[in-house]
């Protein structure tokens, strides 16, 4: 397995057990999310009202404004928990990457592709969140509703922002997938002779939610916001 390819010889304890658990409770939990999120966006595609609709449900209940912290909790201990197998020296680096080449395995290069992405989205996720969550609506009279297409649409279509989604959507998609697919392998779902099945829906998938993802993203940049 690639976690092994770097780390020590040491009789793994039930505390480690224990992590292994939340890391993919909270894996799932954000592959669940991410989703949603995702349709949820994607809803701009059927026009603005529709997504505005959906954001005005969210934010007028407080969904927004309680899940949204829960969610960055998530996605910052799912992370802590990831890096806890993540080989950041470059000595390790060079191990995993060694293992992947002379091992041929499919899987070692999807756990490489997994880390690799994790770092950047750790970063633009972060950024991305901050900026969404600190502009929710705050029920103050005359104040504005936080998330709508139209402010959606002004961002995506100001730079750096249009590059930071054109990096962080496929990079999110791909960890999604592969993360699906890693959770079924690692808990005993996909068995050693189901993976080549497994492996082909977890494409699919990606393929799928990228060209949703794709669309949408075209739509806000092509979006009149004047
Ligand atoms: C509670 C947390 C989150 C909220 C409320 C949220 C909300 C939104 C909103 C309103 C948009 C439309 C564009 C914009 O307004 O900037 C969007 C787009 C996007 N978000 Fe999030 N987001 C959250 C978390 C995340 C996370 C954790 C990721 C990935 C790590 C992510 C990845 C993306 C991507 C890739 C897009 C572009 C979507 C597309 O074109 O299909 N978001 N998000």
């Amino acid at each position: 397995m690639p976690l092994e390819a770097t780390a020590p010889l040491a009789k793994p304890g039930r505390a480690a057990a224990y992590l292994d658990w939340l890391q993919m409770l909270t894996g799932a939990f954000l592959i669940l999310f991410m989703w949603g999120h995702l349709l949820m966006v994607s809803s701009v595609l059927f026009g603005r009202g529709a997504m505005n609709g959906i954001a005005g449900f969210l934010e007028t209940t407080g969904l927004a404004q309680l899940g949204g912290p829960v969610i960055a909790v998530a996605f910052l201990l799912h992370f802590v928990l990831a890096a806890r197998k993540i080989p950041f020296t470059s000595k390790e680096q060079r191990t995993a990457v060694g293992h992947a080449k002379m091992l041929h395995h499919t899987d070692t290069w999807l756990w490489i592709v997994q880390v690799v992405s994790a770092m950047v989205i750790l970063v633009l996720g972060s950024i991305h969140m901050w900026t969404v969550l600190t502009d929710l609506y705050v029920g103050v009279p005359g104040s504005e509703l936080g998330i709508n297409a139209e402010t959606s649409a002004a961002r995506v279509q100001k730079w750096p922002w249009t590059l930071l989604y054109i990096v962080l959507l496929p990079l999110a998609e791909l960890h999604v997938s592969i993360g699906f697919y890693r959770i079924g392998v690692k808990w005993g779902v996909i068995k050693r002779k189901g993976r080549k099945k497994a492996k082909l829906i977890e494409y699919i998938m990606a393929g799928a939610f990228l060209l949703i993802g794709t669309a949408t993203l075209i739509r806000f940049l092509l979006m009149d916001v004047n």
